[in-house]
């Protein structure tokens, strides 16, 4: 693919691929600037099947407009291939920025305002992301946080009419990735916004502890911490936050992280 001239664009260098497509950086020689191509490479999921489902992202991604939501600029097809154009974000993945350790409490609060500020926007356009998780979401030199991969979105629909919808996605419910599922996308009910809030929250512990939630000891306490006092109490010591944390504002997060990431939706 590298190299190859793709209607307008010409094919510069892979910068990502994940579960589903592949990144790569190009220039679009019409409007003379730099974008992000994702394409889907042949195999893995039958063809019919995955362009629906890549036709779906691009549907989604177009009904957003927010300045931390990658933009899409075009969806087109080259050469029998399904191309999704967007703004390239530079910069690096937030798994990549995980692996030097926990953020300051400046920049998990900015970038925990980011994340809230692009799912609110996404919530309102009836869009939910289902799959949100460190590699899904880069931070640019500047600082500022991009949501990607709309590659699971679905619609959310009012509660009345989720029953009788027939498929939200066409993986169904349960498509996504384990570790940052909520519990109810795990049993394969019907997610609705709730279950994002629970993905969000489980990036947010991850970022200001450098550990994912259910790798520490602390943030394992915090799933039955609806049962007894004493269990309470122990959920409520230090996950390990970062130590730029005053307490007063880690125990305020604290209580934050644990509502976003109670396993009742309802308490969400
Ligand atoms: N617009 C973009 N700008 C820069 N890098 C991107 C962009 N979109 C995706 N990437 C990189 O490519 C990787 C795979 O893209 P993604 O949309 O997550 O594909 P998949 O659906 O296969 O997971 C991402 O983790 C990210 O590092
Ligand atoms: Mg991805």
């Amino acid at each position: 693919m590298v190299g190859t001239q793709l209607g307008r664009y010409r094919v510069l260098e892979q910068i990502g691929a994940g579960g589903m497509g592949v990144v790569y950086r190009a220039h679009d020689d019409r409007l003379d600037r730099i974008v992000a191509i994702k394409v889907l490479p042949t195999g893995s999921l039958s063809d019919a099947v995955a362009r629906r489902r890549f036709q779906k992202e691009a549907l989604a991604l177009s009904k957003l407009n927010h300045p931390n939501i990658a933009t899409l600029y075009d969806f087109e097809t080259q050469a029998g291939a399904d191309l999704l154009v967007m703004e390239e974000v530079a910069g690096v993945s937030l798994e990549t920025r995980l692996a030097a350790g926990a953020l300051k409490e400046g920049e998990v609060i900015r970038l925990g305002q980011q994340l809230a500020e692009a799912l609110a926007a996404a919530h309102q356009s009836g869009i939910l992301h289902r799959d949100l998780k460190p590699a899904n979401l880069r931070l640019t030199q500047d600082g500022r946080l991009k949501v990607l991969d709309f590659g699971l979105a679905s619609t959310l629909h009012p509660r009345s009419e989720s029953k009788s919808t027939a498929s939200i996605s066409d993986f169904g419910p349960t498509a996504g990735t384990l570790a940052y599922m909520a519990p109810e996308q795990l049993s394969g009910d019907e997610p609705d916004l709730r279950s994002d809030i629970y993905s969000a929250g489980t990036v947010l512990f991850e970022i200001s502890t450098g550990h994912h939630r259910l790798k520490t000891r602390a943030g394992r306490r915090w799933w039955p911490m609806c049962c007894t006092r004493q269990r309470r109490r122990r959920a409520h010591r230090s996950p390990g936050f970062h130590q730029s944390w005053t307490a007063s504002s880690a125990s305020a997060w604290r209580r934050i992280l644990m509502t976003a990431t109670n396993r009742r939706a309802s308490w969400r």
